[in-house]
């Protein structure tokens, strides 16, 4: 469609890795099913990585399960694409056994952070993508890569481009069939955004290119639309913008997901998301996290016909 983007929702991820309060399997589950209740199509539901580095994510392979267990009763639609996160080959193999399709594999720009995330530089993350991806074509599972810290590393401050511009040419010739440009820590201003995926887009399909900003400094929407601008179709959001990584300290969270529905809805652009649905989630997820959500959308809620505005959380 012309006229339209895809929202990969992280909520379920990137959304509940970072909270204090673990949700169990059944809540997350609910949760899938509402999402996709709202029209999203694509989500990310958990991590195999390792459960002492990130016990948010322990369960992953029971949500993978209950979810095509939905699926099959009919109760969330069949096109929808789930994925997880993998780290490594360990990761992989947890995969394969829960039935996932689509995994998704992540390497930063930057050593320092490289090395608090994963305990590896970036060339040894690159070499543990070798056997998963071997892997993924043995069993016909799609792959989506990250690239973090593209606008800047916590610990070691501003990234260069022309890094960011080798790490994804290095990623898309492993055969990820598309490219998440993160900013894992809020930093980047439209004009670097631009610029950006200005370049990225000479060595990768822009087609193939999704945008992944967090909402730190507040910048993602105008991020969003400085990427969209340049042709970029694909961004990441999450659930009442929930978010952070645990080994990126200061990273708040993505992109609330309705935030950018409601900008993309009101300049005429199609998401195929039912905007109410999702800020009718927001007052169950936050009881559930013990704490509002950041989104604002979500708050307000939407403008009804009659210029009433619906409930707040
Ligand atoms: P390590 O400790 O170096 O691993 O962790 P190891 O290979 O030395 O193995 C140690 C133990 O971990 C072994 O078990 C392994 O089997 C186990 P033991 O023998 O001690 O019983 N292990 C695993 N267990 C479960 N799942 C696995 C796995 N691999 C090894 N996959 C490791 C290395 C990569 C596992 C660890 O550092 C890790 O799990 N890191 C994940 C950190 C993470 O999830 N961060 C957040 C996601 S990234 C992000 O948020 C950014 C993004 O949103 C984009 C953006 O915002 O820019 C994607
Ligand atoms: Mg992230």
């Amino acid at each position: 469609m012309k006229n339209a983007v895809t929202i990969v929702e992280m909520g379920l991820r990137d959304g509940l890795q970072n909270e204090k309060t673990v949700l169990d399997a059944e809540t997350r589950v609910e949760i899938a099913r509402r999402l996709t209740n709202a029209g999203v199509k694509r989500l990310e539901v958990g991590a195999f990585v390792s459960p002492k580095w990130v016990p948010q994510m322990a369960g992953t392979a029971e949500i993978v399960a209950q979810s095509f267990a939905l699926v099959k009763q009919g109760v969330i639609p069949k096109k929808t694409e789930f994925s997880v996160l993998v780290p490594n080959e360990k990761g992989m193999l947890d995969a394969i056994a829960s039935g996932v399709k689509e995994v998704a594999i992540f390497a930063a720009c930057s050593e320092s952070f490289s090395l608090k995330n994963i305990n590896c530089s970036i060339d040894e993350s690159f070499k543990r993508f070798e056997p998963v991806m071997a892997l993924a074509k043995k069993h016909k599972i799609k792959v989506r890569g990250y690239l973090s810290t593209c606008f800047g590393c916590p610990f070691e401050g501003k990234v260069s481009e022309a890094k960011v511009i080798k790490l994804a040419q290095r990623m898309y010739k492993l055969g990820v069939y598309e490219i998440s440009i993160g900013d894992t820590i809020g930093v980047a201003n439209a004009g670097q955004v631009e610029l950006m995926f200005k370049k990225l887009k000479k060595v990768v399909p822009v087609k193939k290119l999704a945008g992944h900003f967090h909402d730190t400094r507040g910048q993602a929407l105008a991020n969003i639309l400085a990427a969209y601008k340049v042709g970029v179709k694909i961004f990441d959001t999450s659930l009442g913008g929930l978010g952070g990584c645990p080994y990126a300290p200061g990273a708040t969270g993505n992109v609330a997901t309705e935030d950018v529905v409601y900008m993309f809805h009101g300049m005429g652009i199609k998401t195929g998301l039912d905007l109410s649905k999702l800020v009718d989630l927001n007052p169950m997820v936050a009881e559930k996290i013990q704490h509002p959500l950041p989104s604002k959308v979500g708050k307000v809620g939407v403008l009804k016909p009659l210029g009433k505005v619906s409930a707040q959380n």
